[in-house]
């Protein structure tokens, strides 16, 4: 499937009336329910809690389960027994079950994109977008093993009449656990990666997206991975943390969130088992983008515009600086924030809006005091500001997207991901200090650049240390990257293997390759 991007905030015409129509299916069918979390094919109830919707809080999503010790155990028991089944079939048959999931989300598509409206606030561009590159993420993965054949490769023999093979071989039952902001493609990307090798999945999904990993589930199961290798645990993360880290069966986790938990689990990980094992990391990033003298200044505020506040800044991969040459700044940012106040807020169920709510109180609150900060600190506000509390706006969770200027560059606004639509700017001298600037951070997971010089691209390319690159990409800066074409990769503190997902290595993770010799 080729990748469709589309420059407004509206669907085609069919997909348009698909989508409203799994509006209504989901206010109707799905809104509101109880859903069990799922060990072993099973319905388990536990401590039931609520979840309301970031666009209006008045809005039941549903009610899901808190567990704990124990579920995590009857998970974890569940998928160390479908191992020794799953572990074992054959690639193509591994192969061919997940092109029967990816039909099965395909069938879903707009009622998965319909629900992340109402759990997570995402518009109906994004999300359909989101779904088929969940889809096709599952594609690209069944084409690399078909591709690889099994990993399985005859190798020289080692002395004469040996017959050596190298072999892949899956490595046990995982955790995976997935964020809020890509509910459909990073969640569900990491249970791919795990499944098609032929390990075992327990997922613990955000707290915030549960109802559409229920939704993933249940088309993992419908395309034919036995349940039992696949597992949902709702919840906090907490409650099964002590499990997660420290039951030796656990074969590794794989984790995109937050730097901080990330990185706690990997150290807890390392600690608590008997031997080293992996852990796969994404962990987000203060993601740049330059705008040198030579760019196209047109193209540039659109695609900065797009990945600083597409999805409200809530990617990983969003623009949160903005460096510009000296001599073109002023300039660029007035463009920049004309077209940034054109941008729609709203309902992101409704045609149009470009932005939706932010996910939680939490960041709501976050965004207003982090305004603050930077005005105190000596920042001017260019555009935007305020929460949006009119009408019914006041239920949800709106905020303007946010530019502010002559803020410190030593400021935590400059340093720390904040997921929200606040985007710093500041000036460079030439591309050696633009570079610098860019560096300067723990982060690295994606960097954008705008010049119509080629020689100022390739230096950028060669010395920017972030894993997703882009040079001139009008339809989002540093966002966007697709399965098969952009590998989404951290580096340093924004991932752990150097192998990301929708990538050609990716699979590797969650391989261990095995030498076989046999003297014939
Ligand atoms: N593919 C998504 C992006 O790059 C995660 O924004």
């Amino acid at each position: 499937m080729t990748k469709i991007t589309y420059t407004s905030s509206s669907l085609d015409e069919e997909s348009g009336a698909r989508y409203e129509e799994a509006l209504s299916t989901v206010e109707r069918e799905l809104l509101g329910k109880g859903y069990p979390m799922k060990i072993g094919g099973r319905d388990v109830l536990a401590l039931e809690y609520e979840v309301r919707s970031p666009i209006n809080m008045d809005i039941v999503v549903g009610r899901f389960q808190r567990g704990g010790r124990d579920e995590a155990v009857a998970a974890l028991n569940s998928a160390v027994r479908a191992f020794d089944d799953w572990g074992r079939r054959d690639w193509r048959e591994r192969a061919a079950i997940m092109r029967r999931v990816a039909e099965a989300v395909e069938r879903r598509k707009f009622l998965i994109a319909a629900v992340m409206a109402y759990e997570v606030g995402k518009n109906r561009v994004e999300a359909v977008a989101e779904v088929n590159e969940a889809l096709e993420a599952i594609r690209y993965y069944a084409s690399l093993v078909e591709k690889e054949e099994g990993y399985v490769r005859r190798m020289a023999p080692g002395s004469p009449g040996e017959e050596t093979w190298s072999v892949a071989r899956p490595r046990g039952p995982w955790f995976v656990i997935s964020p809020f902001n890509f509910p459909a493609m990073l969640g569900s990307g990491m249970v791919q990666g795990a499944l098609i090798t032929g390990n075992t999945v327990v997922w613990k999904p955000s707290e915030e997206a549960s109802l559409t990993a229920h939704l993933m589930y249940e088309a993992y199961v419908e395309g034919g991975v036995p349940p039992g290798a696949i597992n949902l645990l709702t919840g906090p993360g907490e409650l099964y943390e002590d499990v997660i880290v420290g039951d030796r069966r656990v074969a590794g986790i794989a984790f995109t969130g937050s730097k901080d938990v990330g990185h706690h689990l990997y150290r807890e990980f390392a600690a608590r088992q008997p031997y080293p094992k992996p852990v796969v990391l994404e962990t987000g990033s203060k993601n740049p983008t330059v705008v040198t003298a030579k760019a196209d200044l047109a193209k540039a505020v659109e695609g900065v515009a797009r990945a600083a506040f597409g999805y409200g800044g809530q990617k990983c991969s969003a623009t949160s600086r903005l460096y510009v040459q000296e001599e073109v700044k002023d300039e660029f940012v007035e463009a920049l924030a004309g077209y940034t106040r054109s941008l729609t807020v709203g309902d992101p169920r409704k045609d149009g809006v470009f932005m939706g709510p932010l996910i939680n109180a939490r960041a709501y609150t976050n965004f207003a005091r982090n305004v603050q900060e930077g005005i105190a600190a000596g920042g001017r506000l260019v555009t935007g500001g305020r929460q949006l509390r009119d009408g019914w706006m006041s239920k949800g969770f709106y905020v303007e997207p946010t530019i502010m200027d002559g803020v410190p560059e030593g400021h935590y606004l400059f340093r720390d991901e904040l997921f929200m639509p606040l985007l710093v700017v500041a000036p460079f001298r030439d591309l050696d200090d633009a570079i610098a600037k860019v560096n300067d951070t723990d982060y690295g997971l994606t960097a954008g650049i705008f010049s119509e010089d080629e020689s100022e691209v390739r230096e950028f390319m060669e010395r920017v240390e972030f894993g997703v690159l882009y040079a001139n990409r009008k339809g989002g800066a540093t966002t966007g990257a697709w399965p098969g074409a952009q590998t989404f990769v951290g580096w340093k503190a924004s991932g752990a293997t150097g192998r990301g997902i929708g990538g050609p290595y990716y699979l590797f993770n969650f391989l261990q390759e095995q030498a076989r010799t046999y003297v014939r």
